[in-house]
């Protein structure tokens, strides 16, 4: 019997649906030239977002359905308006709740300390270069120092594992491999390379540009030996190597050159509602009009077991007919 009230949430493929990531909001303090364009972004309007109530409803009937892991992303989630109220609903759902967040840790300084009171557990902060200069470059805005003093406030309000995601672009900050790497394991960081996907509102993906996992890899294990985990979870998209000498671990998600779709336990819950069963969806499932329209749980629920029965086998980015979904990364959440 499952510790679950509900039945799982199983595909036509196999795969059961065990983690959720909730995106609370499409609007970002950072402009990273892979997700956003300069100027021009069309944000959602206030009334299209899913309340934490709608939040917190749709949560427990995924959780009641054997759902895991819950990961809020964005856009930048920290900017929503008391994200720990949030994080505080989830949390009284289920104290053992794997309750995590993927941030630019611009807003950490000030907030960590009442997201891990609220039942946060752990964070994953992207940031793609140690430079200043290039920091301005990539992400349009002159603030590394305050990452950096996210990423430290982070670990001083004891938010462990603190996870790095660096996507890596040709010629732009693919010479940092191992100036990072180096960097993560003296402050005891878990540094993960994610492999560029074609996930940007202005459609500029370059497969040219894209670093392989396998090449960031070598690169790394020409300077520090690295040796393979043999208990990576398998639905888990990195790739995880330990330092030989014991000084942590480092990880690649090769999302193009290694997809991992076979695997993948994901839903997405993009800001206004929708579900997304596949980063790559073209087609979204309407869970703002069922949470407003007097749905049911039981209804909700079945709403759910059918997104997912028709969650896609994989992308399609290696193939020819490949078509990028018309929204971005930051609509749909990491
Ligand atoms: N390809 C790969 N990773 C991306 N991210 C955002 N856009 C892309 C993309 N096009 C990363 C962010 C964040 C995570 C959720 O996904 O840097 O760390
Ligand atoms: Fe913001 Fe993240 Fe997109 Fe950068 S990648 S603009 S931090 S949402």
């Amino acid at each position: 019997m499952p510790a679950h009230p509900r039945p799982a949430l199983i595909d036509t493929h196999g795969r059961t649906v065990r983690d959720l990531r909730i995106s609370v909001t499409d609007r970002c303090n950072l402009r990273c030239t892979y997700c956003m364009p300069a100027e021009g972004m069309q944000w959602l309007p206030k009334s299209d977002l899913l309340t934490y109530e709608e939040l917190t409803r749709f949560a427990r009937i995924a959780l009641e359905c054997g759902v895991q892991g819950v990961r809020l992303t964005g856009g930048e989630p920290t900017v929503r308006a008391d994200l720990p109220a949030l994080v505080g609903m989830l949390n009284a759902l289920a104290p053992d709740l794997d309750l995590s967040l993927t941030t630019n840790a611009l807003k950490l300084t000030a907030m960590a300390p009442a997201l891990r009171d609220a039942g946060l557990k752990r964070v994953n902060v992207s940031l793609d270069t140690l430079s200043r200069e290039r920091f301005h470059l990539i992400a349009r805005r002159d603030r590394l120092a305050d990452v950096l003093a996210g990423i430290d406030a982070a670990r001083l309000a004891g938010l462990a594992p603190i996870k790095i995601n660096a996507v890596l672009m040709r010629g732009v900050n693919d010479d940092e491999v191992v100036d990072m790497a180096r960097w993560a394991r003296d402050e005891g960081h878990e540094l993960r390379f994610i492999e560029w996907m074609p996930l940007d509102f202005a459609h500029t993906w370059d497969r040219s540009k894209l670093v392989p996992a396998t090449e960031i890899l070598e690169r790394i294990g020409a300077v520090f030996a690295l040796e393979s985990e043999d208990t990576d979870d398998p639905s888990s998209p990195a790739r995880t190597f330990r330092y030989a000498d014991g000084a942590g671990r480092v990880g690649v998600i090769a999302s193009v050159t290694r997809p991992f779709c076979g695997h993948c336990d994901r839903i997405r819950l993009t800001a206004d509602g929708q579900i997304r069963t596949c980063l790559f969806s073209l087609k979204e499932y309407d869970f703002r009009a069922a949470l407003r329209g007097g749905a049911s749980d039981d209804g909700i629920e079945a709403l759910l077991r059918a997104a997912v029965l028709r969650k896609e086998p994989g992308h399609l980015i290696n193939s020819a007919g490949f078509v990028q979904p018309d929204r971005g990364m930051s609509a749909i959440g990491g």
